[in-house]
């Protein structure tokens, strides 16, 4: 966390991580906003949580914590400030409000959708559970909160085997994520079927115990089996991770797979020169700050529109204007908050 409120001593620290990525020009302009978000911030009963793929100079400067879904989720359900600006998109700052119904939360976009979150509606979900009843439901934090309000539990990137496993149940509906229920599916040995692309596997006798849905983050979509060959070729000594979200190839031909923070974690354990990281660009910007010592190749070709939306001048904005009020009913709140809740509490 970086409090400085003074714009030329906040340009200092700033310079010595970004330095060397990051024009001067820009580097002092990032360096004002940041400073006068700290300002302002010291003056209000205000947390900011940011995602991990926030932008270098957001990540680097003004959250009081960085962090994966998870563990800003649990970030905000011990927050005792009265206001929480969630830097992330919106599937997560709604998370924050379900663990704060009297708090505000604040999104500083507008939109910042998800292309997982927009792929299933809680009709849909519904009808899955007509179809499958009695069958717990697994929710993928990114979904929207009528959805969660809809679902047994909810997990993350992070917790989402622990959270398969804690079920007392044989068979589960994983949503809305395809390659993650893939993923899951394989590491706990479960048989999975997609109802709703293939209906004839629904109905005719055969073994599944997990049910799942056919969406997909159009990020980590992207990436193949064929971009991890090729930059083995080109790079014999890299180190590949991939995130979760990556179809199961992908992740097979990887050398690890987890979480954004678990990603992090895993660069700056292992003594390798040379990393890959088959997720959102500015994931390797932010480590390549922190770590120096380790190259990073990037592809930034490929990145999440959504988290991009969120620059330090929009967290600016939203903590002077108070602005993009997350706001969920009060009945979804309550149901959201029992799957949201659950997740939390096993870890
Ligand atoms: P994490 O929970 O691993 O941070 O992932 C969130 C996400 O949206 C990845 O695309
Ligand atoms: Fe959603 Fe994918 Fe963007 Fe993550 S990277 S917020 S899953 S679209």
């Amino acid at each position: 966390m970086n409090t400085e409120t003074n714009p030329q001593k906040m340009y200092e620290a700033l310079a010595a991580k970004l330095g060397d990525v990051m024009p001067d020009f820009e580097l002092r302009m990032k360096a004002e906003v940041a400073a006068e978000i700290n300002r302002l911030k010291s003056e209000q009963d205000v947390v900011i949580l940011g995602h991990n793929y926030m932008e270098p100079a957001l990540y680097n400067s003004v959250p009081d914590f960085v962090g994966d879904s998870l563990e800003l989720a649990r970030q905000a359900a011990r927050t005792d400030k009265g206001t929480i600006i969630f830097c992330g998109v919106r599937f997560m700052a709604e998370t924050a409000k379900i663990l704060n119904p009297t708090k505000t939360v604040l999104l500083p976009t507008e939109k910042g959708g998800c292309s997982l979150a927009g792929s299933i509606t809680a009709e849909d979900l519904r009808k899955l559970k007509a179809q499958f009843p009695g069958v717990p439901v697994v929710t993928y934090v990114n979904t929207y909160a009528d959805v969660k309000a809809e679902s047994d539990i909810c997990c993350t990137s992070g917790n989402a085997k622990s959270v398969v496993e804690s079920l007392d149940s044989e068979t589960v509906i994983f949503i809305p994520d395809e390659y993650l229920a893939q993923n899951v599916a394989k590491e706990t040995g479960k048989r999975i079927i997609f109802p709703t692309r293939d209906p004839r596997k629904a109905n005719v006798d055969i073994d599944y115990q997990m049910i799942g849905w056919p969406g997909r983050c159009e990020v980590h979509d992207k990436f193949t089996v064929e971009d991890v060959t090729n930059v083995r070729k080109q790079f014999p000594d890299v180190v590949i991770l991939a995130h979760p979200e990556c179809h199961p190839d992908v992740i097979a031909a990887a050398d690890f797979s987890g979480s954004t923070s678990a990603m992090i974690k895993y660069v700056e354990k292992i003594t390798a020169p040379r990393y890959l990281l088959l997720t959102e660009c500015a994931m390797g910007e932010n480590i390549a700050a922190n770590n120096p010592d380790k190259e990073m190749l990037r592809i930034c070709s490929v990145r999440c529109p959504h988290m991009n939306e969120i620059s330090l001048e929009d967290t600016l904005e939203s903590l002077k204007k108070r602005q993009y009020v997350i706001d969920i009913s009060p009945d979804i709140l309550k149901r959201a908050a029992r799957s949201v809740e659950r997740m939390i509490s096993i870890g």
